[in-house]
This record gives structure tokens, C-alpha cells and sequence, in this order.
């Protein structure tokens, strides 16, 4: 069974009627949903830390109409023999939901720094553990995890590695080089490829990469799903009104959707 650790004080949480409770009496309420927000006021730089709104339910749409489900079916195979997987940064719980579906003897849990993202993730009914936390602080204990992912999130290989067992794996996910290519050409003159967070991992000592997958496609977006392709990436923000308009008059978009899946192991 999976415990939390009590953010403020690190006892373990219990249950206790609909909330979260540390023998120093820290208490954490259940949301509704079935998530719980152990982000401390001193963690939080805004109101509502992590992605917008906004950019989550873009990404949430257009996930679920499956234009990623090649790198879903990619990760889920990698993870095949986990018993216990955390997903830092799962955002709305895409690729959590699908995880859940490959292997339904799994114990799950999902942390991510925005409320709307834990919480819409709690919406997917997965039976999984959810926190709104940090990557940076995760509540959990030492060694918990046989496996860690990590798809296009912030990460700490400190904290990471810390809930890892040894041996544990980490699935990393980033961007490769032609991901979104012609997305980026409407909006950049000059286009410098996204790196993902890759380099943080390989000055990490304790993680060592074990394989690398690449997984390259040409998908269609569909004109009505362009607007949320461009809202769920950081591009949104480079893109002048008069792109945005012209985007939103494509009747469609043809583009590459490039990943890389690098799994590493804690050997130490
Ligand atoms: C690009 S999204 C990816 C979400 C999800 N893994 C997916 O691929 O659909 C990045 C996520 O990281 C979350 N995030 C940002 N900073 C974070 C932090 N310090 N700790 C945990 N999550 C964070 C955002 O709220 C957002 O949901
Ligand atoms: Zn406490």
C-alpha cells in the first residue's frame, strides 16, 4: 500500500473520515474528486501554480481524440512489469488512464503542481493515489517506486531517485527534433528544437541510461483541434493575434509528432 508523507512535517498521512492526517495533527482534505492538495502556501510562486486552465483542458481534449496514442501504447509497453509507478507531472491523467488499462494490478499514484490538471485526473476514475505537489518535493518515502515517469514534466533526478528503489526505472519522455515541426514553422522564423529535460538526468550519477526509443509520426490535426494543439504547447505564447487567426482558419494541420523515450536505472 502506498503512504504519503506529510509535506510539512513528513509523518505519514492517514486516512482519517475525508482527509489526510499526520500524528502532528497536519490535516489535508479529500477533494470530491478524490485527490488530495498537500501544496504548502511557502510552495506555491502563484495562485495557481503549473499549467493554466486553460492549456490543460486544451491538452486534455486533444489527447483524448488519440493524437498521441502512439507514444501511450510506447510508454505503456515499457512500463510492463511495474507494480508501483508514479507520474510526476501527470497533468489531466492521459497516459495514467492508459497505464491503469495495461496493467489493472497496478499501484498508481500521480502528482502534478496544478489543481485543475489533479483534479480532472481524479475525474478519470483510475484508482490511483493524486496529490497536487511539487516534482521538487514529492510525498511519499524513500524507495517506494519500482517505476517513475516523467512525460514532458519538470523533474528532479534528486527527488526522483530518492523514491526509487533500487533498480527502479525511470520513463522519461521529451521532444525530438521534428516534433511539431510544422506547428512551429507558422509561428517561428527561425526554429530552435525544444531539448526536453534530458541533460539534467544525464549529470544525475545515480541514474544510468539503459535504452532509448524513438517514436516519429505524421498525424492530421483536424482544423477544430489546431487551436488546442497550440494551446497545450509553449508556443501559445510566441504566437502573435494574426497567427493565431490564421491557424484558426486552417481546415487542417499535417505534422510530425517526434519523442523520445529514454529509460534510465538507478543503480545506487
Ligand atoms: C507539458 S505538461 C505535461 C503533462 C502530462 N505529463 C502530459 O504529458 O499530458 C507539464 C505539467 O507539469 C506540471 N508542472 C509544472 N511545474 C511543476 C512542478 N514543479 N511540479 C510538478 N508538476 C509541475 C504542469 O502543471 C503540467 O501539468
Ligand atoms: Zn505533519
Amino acid at each position: 500500500m502506498l503512504i504519503f508523507k506529510c509535506p510539512h512535517c513528513g509523518l505519514p498521512l492517514t486516512v482519517e473520515s475525508r482527509s489526510y492526517r499526520c500524528d502532528n495533527n497536519h490535516t489535508y482534505d479529500i477533494a470530491r474528486e478524490g485527490y488530495v492538495n498537500l501544496l504548502l502556501s511557502q510552495h506555491k510562486k502563484s495562485r495557481h501554480p503549473g499549467d493554466s486552465k486553460e492549456m490543460i483542458r486544451s491538452r486534455q481534449r486533444f489527447l483524448n481524440k488519440g493524437y498521441y496514442q502512439i507514444l501511450a501504447d510506447a510508454v505503456a509497453q515499457s512500463t510492463g512489469r511495474s507494480q508501483n509507478l508514479l507520474d510526476i507531472g501527470c497533468g489531466e491523467g492521459y497516459y495514467m488512464e492508459i497505464l491503469r488499462a495495461a496493467i489493472p494490478s497496478l499501484h498508481l499514484a500521480g502528482i502534478d503542481m496544478s489543481k485543475t490538471a489533479v483534479r480532472l485526473a481524479a475525474k478519470r476514475k483510475m484508482n490511483a493515489h493524486l496529490a497536487v505537489i511539487s516534482a521538487y518535493a514529492l510525498p511519499f518515502f524513500d524507495e517506494v517506486f519500482d517505476t517513475a515517469v516523467s512525460i514532458f514534466s519538470p523533474i528532479s533526478p534528486e527527488e526522483t531517485g530518492r523514491v526509487l528503489a533500487e533498480n527502479g526505472r525511470l520513463i522519461m519522455v521529451g521532444p525530438g527534433e521534428e516534433h511539431l515541426r510544422t506547428l512551429a514553422e507558422q509561428i517561428y522564423e527561425r526554429i530552435v528544437p525544444h531539448k526536453g529535460n534530458y541533460d539534467l538526468l544525464d549529470d544525475a550519477a545515480a541514474f544510468t541510461l539503459q535504452s532509448q526509443q524513438e517514436i516519429k509520426q505524421s498525424i492530421i490535426v483536424d482544423g477544430e483541434d489546431v487551436h488546442d494543439l497550440l494551446m497545450m504547447t509553449p508556443y501559445y505564447w510566441h504566437t502573435k493575434p494574426e497567427q493565431q487567426e490564421k491557424l484558426a482558419q486552417l481546415p487542417q494541420l499535417e505534422t510530425n509528432i517526434h519523442f523520445y523515450i529514454n529509460i534510465y536505472e538507478k543503480l545506487e
